[in-house]
């Protein structure tokens, strides 16, 4: 579903990754860990087209990066959820205004779009928040909000880059549980941590990342 094979991705100033290979399956919960400036952003960059590898092959849901057209880029970003540390609302709009924005933009009918915000809020717990602004919600609420925006497509994974990172040790937990809950629904995870304290690893796969390498 994910595979990047031996991908180099630099930046100009010479940073970025080296040789890195990895595989996100169908359902799968996957760790990307390393210090920081390791790289882990990166690759995530690399699997939603923010960075385009200079060698290697990369496959995402169907998409190929040795055939890949810029014009894909919308086409490939519906089919990935994408969670970041600072959330990134539109802080200019109401909570279910932030996660149907990216079904306005295709579109969808209006009834859809209201059938769609409404259930993801709901899996998210936020439902009784639709019509609160982001500037009125906790930064647990705020990540809950992103994740339900995330998800509002079906994506094929999920992409969690430090999705805790800005959160207190209780808000960060309870996140942590939402991931899982969403994992145990069948939608596959790729989550990049500094921290090895999230990394429940039993049945899940950890790859690691050092001076923009994966190590096996
Ligand atoms: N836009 C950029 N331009 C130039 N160099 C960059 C850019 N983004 C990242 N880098 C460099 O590439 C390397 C990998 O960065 P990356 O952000 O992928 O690391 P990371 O593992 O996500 O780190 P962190 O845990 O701090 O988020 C670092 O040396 C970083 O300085
Ligand atoms: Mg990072």
């Amino acid at each position: 579903m994910i595979q990047l094979s031996n991908v180099t991705a630099k930046y100009p100033g010479g940073e970025g990754i080296e040789l890195v290979s990895l595989t996100v399956e169908p359902g799968e919960f996957v760790y990307l860990v390393g210090p920081s400036g390791a790289g882990k952003s990166s690759v995530l960059k690399v699997i939603y087209r923010d960075i385009i590898p200079q060698s290697g092959h990369v496959v995402v849901g169907g998409f190929n990066s040795l055939t890949f057209k810029k014009k894909q880029i919308p086409y490939l970003r519906r089919k990935l959820g994408i969670i970041f540390q600072d959330f990134k609302l539109l802080m200019d709009r109401n909570v279910f205004e932030n996660v149907a924005f990216t079904l306005r933009v295709t579109h969808t009918r209006g009834v859809e779009i209201k059938r769609k915000v409404l259930r993801v809020l709901a899996d998210v717990g936020l439902s009784h928040k639709r019509l609160k602004m982001p500037y009125q919600l906790s930064g647990g609420e705020q990540q809950r909000v992103a994740i339900a925006r995330a998800l509002v497509n079906e994506p094929i994974v999920l992409l969690a880059d430090e999705p805790t990172g800005n959160l207190d040790p209780e808000a960060a937990e309870e996140i942590m549980q939402l991931i899982e809950k969403i994992n145990s629904k069948g939608t596959a995870i790729l989550m990049a941590t500094h921290d090895f304290r999230l990394v429940r690893a039993q049945r899940r796969k950890v790859i690691k990342i050092e001076k923009g390498m994966t190590r096996s």
